[in-house]
């Protein structure tokens, strides 16, 4: 195991907690912004430093294809390739790999890659099937998900330089998904992420599965729900014990001129923006809240890069900064109105 999990506090079955890893010591509940290209478009390393970045996410499947694992071995890892000496996470793609490569010898091939690139924390294989879809498909998956965790760690080379995390399948059936999250916990992986969500299920499909996955997986590793998300998706699920979140939202909706705000959104298209000489949002601390107007950016927006750089800036500080604020008013107004209420599980 190449990480350290301490629980520095909690409240109900939400924690906050320090996760250790090769490169950097974050704190918990975090939200990664996800890079593709060994990028998060638009900012610089220092950047993202500067706003509180701890760790980044990268997909294996896009640095597989360019500039390519063996290239960025050769040059020293993705942390030396991209200039980031925070820590790294890579999700195996394994979804997009699939239709790429030849199934039989995808599994070892992804963690090779992984193990190549270098990231702190490394995602097994999954299979992964999109929530809104029923019958046999979904046990399939789950169960190769298991069958290809084996795979992975069989072929993990480097396990105590790179944590192997493990992703729960199982769609929205609670009896799959309870025979994945046992499997993986016998299996005693540094960390486990829930996967298949966020795919178009009702936010009550969704808060459950993460409520029935989060009580089964101990309570002294990281977990990690992928693909999640928007601010009311991390409220929800910190509330239900989960650590991490990764989300493309905050940098595409920024490329639609759109930014975040404790209110909600904002959007910047919008013609009353011409004239508007506040900035986003006038209680943020962010660079681009401290020198540039509404007006300005309206007038960038869509026209040049300059634009979305502004406001992936201002998206991204509002995320990192999140999860340690309070909880905004619309945030707690949307669970009342998506009838969540995290009370009834907190209990059990
Ligand atoms: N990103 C969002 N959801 C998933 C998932 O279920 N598996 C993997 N590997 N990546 C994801
Ligand atoms: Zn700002």
């Amino acid at each position: 195991m190449a990480l350290r999990f301490e629980v520095l506090g909690r409240f109900n079955r939400a924690r906050a907690a320090q996760l250790t890893l090769p490169h950097f010591a974050c704190q918990t509940p975090l939200f990664m912004p996800v890079g593709t290209q060994g990028t998060i478009k638009g900012l610089t390393t220092d950047q993202l430093e500067e706003i509180g970045c701890q760790i980044i996410l990268g997909n294996t499947y896009h640095l597989a294809l360019r500039p390519t694992s063996e290239l960025i071995d050769e040059l020293g890892g993705l942390h030396k390739f991209m200039n980031w000496p925070r820590a790294l996470l890579t999700d195996s793609g394994g979804f997009q790999m699939v239709s790429l490569l030849h199934l039989a010898d995808i599994t070892e091939k992804g963690v090779t890659f992984q193990n190549r690139i270098g990231a702190d924390i490394i995602m097994a294989l999954d299979d992964v099937v999109r929530t809104t879809i029923t019958g046999p498909r979904i046990e399939e998956a789950m169960y190769r998900t298991l069958r290809w965790v084996d795979r992975c760690i069989a072929a993990h080379k480097r396990p105590h330089e790179q944590n192997l995390f493990g992703i729960v399948q199982g769609g929205l059936d609670p009896v799959l998904r309870d025979i994945c999250v046992r499997g993986l916990v016998d299996r005693n992986l540094p960390g486990y992420a829930i996967g298949g969500l966020a795919g178009g299920e009702d936010k009550d499909s969704f808060w459950r599965v993460v409520a029935q996955c989060t009580a089964a997986l101990p309570e002294d590793k990281p977990r990690y729900v992928m693909g999640v998300g928007y601010p009311l998706d991390i409220v929800v699920c910190s509330a239900l014990g989960a650590d991490m979140y990764d989300c493309v939202y905050p940098t595409r909706t920024a490329r639609f001129g759109t930014a975040l705000v404790p209110e909600g959104v904002l959007k910047l298209k919008h013609n009353a923006m011409v004239n508007d000489t506040r900035p986003i949002d006038p209680t943020c601390a962010c660079m681009v809240c401290k020198n540039y107007t509404r007006a300005y950016i309206h007038c960038l927006v869509t026209k040049d890069a300059m634009g979305s750089q502004l406001l992936s800036y201002h998206n991204l500080y509002y995320m990192l900064q999140f999860p340690k604020g309070d909880v905004p008013e619309w945030v707690c107004n949307a669970m009342d109105v998506a009838g969540i209420d995290i009370s009834s599980c907190c209990s059990s």
